[in-house]
């Protein structure tokens, strides 16, 4: 059954593609909408095609703020994101010159503030480490560590407040140790930082909410589209630990967190046809043949940092997995169109000491071959191949093919990509519900049941 409140969560290590899936569904809500998230700040990177009036495609990505500023719907901050005042206001802005965006901003009062110290740990960190987790240095793990130390958070209520300067100041003291061994001057970066944010405070104090009370206006009345940050498999403590971020990514913690019911919703996963992965840890899938050039060919290259991501085969293992942890109600796979042309496999279990399984083990290091289908499938969904490394200059001819595609539905689709999906759909044993065949909103091919 199709519900009106919908969650998107990442299936993999992050760049499904959810903010295309998330702009979509914000734009064909009814009522009220509000796109909000749950977790995770501006390690994230979700990256949208927007056509404008004359049809061209504009790039935005979205880093602090939900992707909800482009289709111009309300957009929400959750208690456990890690918000970045400075990084939200520029979206903000940026989002009212380029979409006339008059939307309503929900700042949980309670949501912890990402300040530079964060930041300047999180480097000190990562050069310290023999083996580094290669974070996004966004100052991610410091900040939860300072949230779950209580002492050394501060909440958005006392950013706007004019306890400001004195619980900061505080904060500071309790980190001083850490930060002047990075080599910060304490007294000047108090200064710095407070003449930096006192006037984003007040720029944004007004948008401070008891979050979970308004929520609730928009759960009778309007729609809730929940956004994932990262992926599964990035989840503190059910991805693959210890290279992962620090918050809870799963769909079950976006019900616990913003006080909302699982029951209301359906939960998508959002699955890229090939899994990429930035920063450490392993991926046991990763192509190191011919395949590996989807990464080129499509512009893989991480939104926040820039690093080349990883490219792997299709891994029905995990991705069963995942739809179990989430609970998901069904998938929706991304860049069906990017893989064109080449030959899939996918994984089916794993080789470990004498077995095989296929369950996922915590140790990935663990796994010493992976057992992959007998199958290979391959599908055209146009003649030539599409350089997706320039999406922007995205032709004419093949917005009208994909255009076909969605009208024709999941059925006019190339049969080798509806024997795929059909294969996967068995293994995992979660429905996909749309195929994702182009970068602008309204490319998805939804299937029908
Ligand atoms: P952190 O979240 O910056 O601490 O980074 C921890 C790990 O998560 C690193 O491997 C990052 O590359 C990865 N990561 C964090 N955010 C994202 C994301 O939005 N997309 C993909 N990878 C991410
Ligand atoms: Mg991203």
């Amino acid at each position: 059954m199709i519900k009106r409140h919908k969650a998107f969560i990442g299936a993999q290590w992050g760049d499904e593609g959810k903010g295309k899936l998330v702009d979509e569904s914000a734009e064909e809500a009814e009522g009220r909408r509000v796109v909000v998230r749950f977790q995770g700040g501006p390690n994230a990177g979700h990256t949208q095609f927007v056509r404008s009036q004359n049809g061209s495609l504009i790039e935005i990505v979205t880093h602090a703020s939900p992707s909800g500023l482009a289709a111009n719907v309300d957009i929400g901050i959750g208690p456990d994101v890690a918000f970045d005042p400075e990084q939200f206001a520029e979206e903000l802005q940026e989002g009212k010159e380029k979409f006339d965006y008059s939307g309503r901003v929900l700042i949980s009062e309670r949501v912890g503030i990402l300040l530079p110290h964060h930041r300047i740990i999180d480097g000190a960190r990562e050069d310290r480490r023999n083996k580094q987790i290669g974070t996004t240095l966004k100052g991610i793990g410091p900040f939860y560590e300072c949230n779950a130390q209580r002492k050394a958070r501060l909440t958005f209520a006392d950013y706007v407040s004019d306890r400001f300067s004195d619980k900061l100041n505080e904060i500071v003291k309790e980190l001083q140790p850490e930060l002047s061994a990075a080599g910060v001057n304490v007294s000047e970066y108090l200064e710095e930082t407070l003449a930096l944010h006192k006037p984003i405070a007040q720029q944004l104090k007004p948008f401070s909410e008891r979050l979970e009370y308004r929520l609730q206006e928009y759960l009778s009345e309007g729609s809730i589209t929940i956004e994932g940050g990262q992926g599964t498999e990035l989840d503190v403590t059910l991805g693959t630990m210890p290279d992962v971020t620090s918050s809870h990514v799963i769909a079950p913690f976006a019900f616990a967190s913003l006080g909302l019911p699982r029951d209301q919703f359906n939960v998508y996963l959002v699955e890229k046809l090939y899994p990429t992965r930035v920063g450490s840890g392993m991926m046991p899938t990763v192509a190191h043949d011919e395949f590996a050039t989807v990464g080129e060919k499509s512009g893989e290259f991480g939104a926040t940092t820039g690093r080349k991501r990883r490219v792997g085969y299709p891994d029905w293992v995990r991705l069963k997995r995942a739809a179990l942890i989430n609970d998901a109600d069904g998938i929706y796979v991304t860049r069906a169109d990017c893989v064109q042309g080449r030959k899939i496999k996918a994984a089916v279990g794993y080789h470990i000491g004498d077995g095989l399984t296929q369950e996922v083990p915590l140790r990935t290091e663990d796994i010493k071959s992976v057992r992959y289908t007998k199958e290979r499938w391959q599908w055209n969904l146009w003649n030539g191949e599409r350089d997706l490394a320039d999406a922007t200059a995205v032709d004419a001819a093949l917005k009208e093919r994909r255009a076909g595609y969605v009208n024709g539905g999941f059925e006019s689709l190339p049969s080798g990509l509806k024997c795929y999906i059909r294969s996967k759909d068995a293994f995992v044993e979660c429905p996909t519900v749309g195929v994702s065949i182009g970068p602008a909103r309204g490319e998805t091919v939804m299937r029908k049941f």
